[in-house]
């Protein structure tokens, strides 16, 4: 029997995942069936319990709903405890599972397509939103020798990386404290590029060879992008390939295969 599975949000229209996750199972060779589910913002729960009564094994969640997502698990992986939201729910006989592949996919699209070293670099996150909180635990357990966190508002990157208690090369606060450092991967996780506004760094905080890598994805060179090749960077990408990834992630967790993303982000990027 067809296995079924969907993305939850609000908005949900745009969303490539149903698009990923046909690919994926093509690919694969899974029979799964995969939609998009429009539910209201104070009807999630409800939609969740519908789709899995009717047999659904599994969701992607997105926004506004992550946070929601998190509570309504029964248990949670580790990664998604620490980042405090949830993107996968899997349905079984044990319950509802809550796992986030948002930081595995920035990680696995930084290693693994740009083929970018984060074992022992000196990694800056800019912001202290949804964005950021889920990417820190991966951004960690790869070796960044040093992840500073960087935020307009201080006390929110400072509330960002208490979980984590004392930790050697782990630092937040705003982006005065940049002034003389310089960084091997500058995450941008602020949402700045959407309103195509500059961030405050100082221009030598990117070090020689550097990659830029901005979250945000299909709006082409962001502002983030551009101040970052001014600025030197050497390589720059958008948040296409996390998409991407974070998704493969998602079907490995439900499928237990891992889909070759290769092939499905030149689909992508095809238009
Ligand atoms: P979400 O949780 O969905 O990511 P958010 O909590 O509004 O959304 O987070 C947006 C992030 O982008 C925040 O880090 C925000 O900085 P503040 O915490 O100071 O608000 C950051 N941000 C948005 N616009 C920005 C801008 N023009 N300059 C700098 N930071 C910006």
């Amino acid at each position: 029997m067809t296995d079924r599975y969907a993305v939850i949000g609000n908005p949900i229209a745009h969303s490539q995942s149903p698009r990923l996750h046909a690919e994926f199972a093509r690919q694969c060779h899974q029979d799964i069936s995969y939609e998009a589910i429009h539910a209201p913002r104070d009807g999630f729960a409800d939609a969740v319990a519908a789709f899995r009564t009717a047999g659904g094994k599994g969701m992607n969640v997105t926004v506004p709903f992550k946070l929601e997502a998190l509570d309504l698990a029964d248990t949670l992986s580790e990664r998604a405890r620490m980042a405090g939201a949830v993107n996968t729910l899997k349905f079984d006989e044990h319950g509802t599972y809550g796992d986030n592949t948002d930081g595995v996919g920035l990680v696995a699209d930084i290693r693994d397509r740009l083929g970018v070293d984060i074992d022992g670099r000196r990694v800056l996150l800019l912001g202290a939103g949804g964005a950021a909180r889920g990417v820190i635990l991966p951004l960690l357990d790869a070796g960044a020798a040093a992840l500073v966190i960087a935020n307009r508002t201080p006390e929110r990157a400072v509330e960002l990386i208490a979980p984590f208690g004392v930790r050697a090369g782990l630092h937040a606060g705003g982006f005065g404290m940049l002034a003389k450092h310089d960084f091997d991967i500058v995450i941008n996780a602020t949402s700045a590029s959407l309103s195509d506004q500059s961030l405050p760094l100082p221009p030598d905080v990117f070090a020689d060879g550097s990659l830029a890598y901005d979250m945000v994805y299909g709006k082409g060179t962001t502002r983030f992008l551009a101040d970052a090749r001014a600025h030197g960077a050497a390589m720059l990408s958008d948040g296409l390939g996390m998409l991407v990834a974070q998704a493969a992630e998602s079907f490995r967790l439900w499928r237990g295969v891992r889909p070759d993303t290769v092939p499905v982000m030149a689909l992508l990027q095809a238009g």
